[in-house]
C-alpha cells in the first residue's frame, strides 16, 4: 500500500472539508469506520470512495490505508470505482421476483439500452440487482440513492420515475 502522500488522485479541497465534517460527526471514532465511509461515499457525486479520500480518512483516523480498503472490499454497499449518478437498484429477493421485479429489470434494460452492471455512456444510469431493501410492500420497486420508487408495474410508471431523476 502506498504512503499517504501517494494516492493516485489528488484530494479535492471541498471533499476534504466534507470528510472533516463527516469524521467530526462520528466523533473521530475509528470504530465507526464503516459509517464514515458510507457517509463519504454519499458525499461524492459518483457514489464511490476515491483513493485520495480513502487515504485521507485513514490518516485522519490514525488507521492504515489497508484497513480502509479491507472495509471497502468487505461491504458491498461501499465502492472504490466511480458509479453512475443514478444507480437503479432492483430487489432480487424472492418476494419481489414473485411481483415481477424481473420484468422491471427487463423494461429498464430496454428503455436505457443497458445491461445490468453497465453504466450509460454519460455516466448517469446503471442497473444493479440487490437483496431486499425493505420495500416489499410497494414492489416492484427501485431504490435510487437511498430513495425508493414503488409500484413500478407499468412502463408509464417506470418512465415517470426515470423523468424524476435529474
Ligand atoms: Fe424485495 Fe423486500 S423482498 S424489497
Amino acid at each position: 500500500m502506498k504512503p499517504f502522500t501517494q494516492a493516485a488522485d489528488v484530494l479535492d479541497k471541498e471533499l476534504a472539508v466534507k470528510i472533516d465534517g463527516i469524521i467530526a460527526a462520528h466523533n473521530g471514532d475509528a470504530t465507526q469506520l464503516v459509517g464514515i465511509l458510507l457517509d463519504v461515499e454519499a458525499a461524492v457525486e459518483r457514489h464511490y470512495i476515491p483513493e485520495s479520500a480513502a487515504y485521507y480518512v485513514a490518516q485522519k483516523l490514525g488507521v492504515k490505508p489497508t484497513q480502509v480498503y479491507d472495509v471497502i472490499s468487505f461491504y458491498t454497499a461501499l465502492h472504490d470505482k466511480p458509479r453512475a449518478k443514478f444507480t437503479l437498484e432492483v430487489c432480487n429477493s424472492a418476494p419481489c421476483r414473485v411481483k415481477d421485479s424481473d420484468k422491471l429489470v427487463e423494461t429498464l434494460k430496454r428503455l436505457l439500452n443497458l445491461e445490468v452492471g453497465e453504466v450509460t455512456y454519460d455516466g448517469r444510469f446503471s442497473i444493479e440487482k440487490v437483496p431486499c431493501f425493505g420495500a416489499c410492500d410497494v414492489s416492484p420497486a427501485v431504490r435510487v440513492n437511498g430513495v425508493v420508487y414503488g409500484h413500478l408495474d407499468s412502463e408509464e410508471r417506470i418512465l415517470d420515475m426515470l423523468q424524476q431523476l435529474n
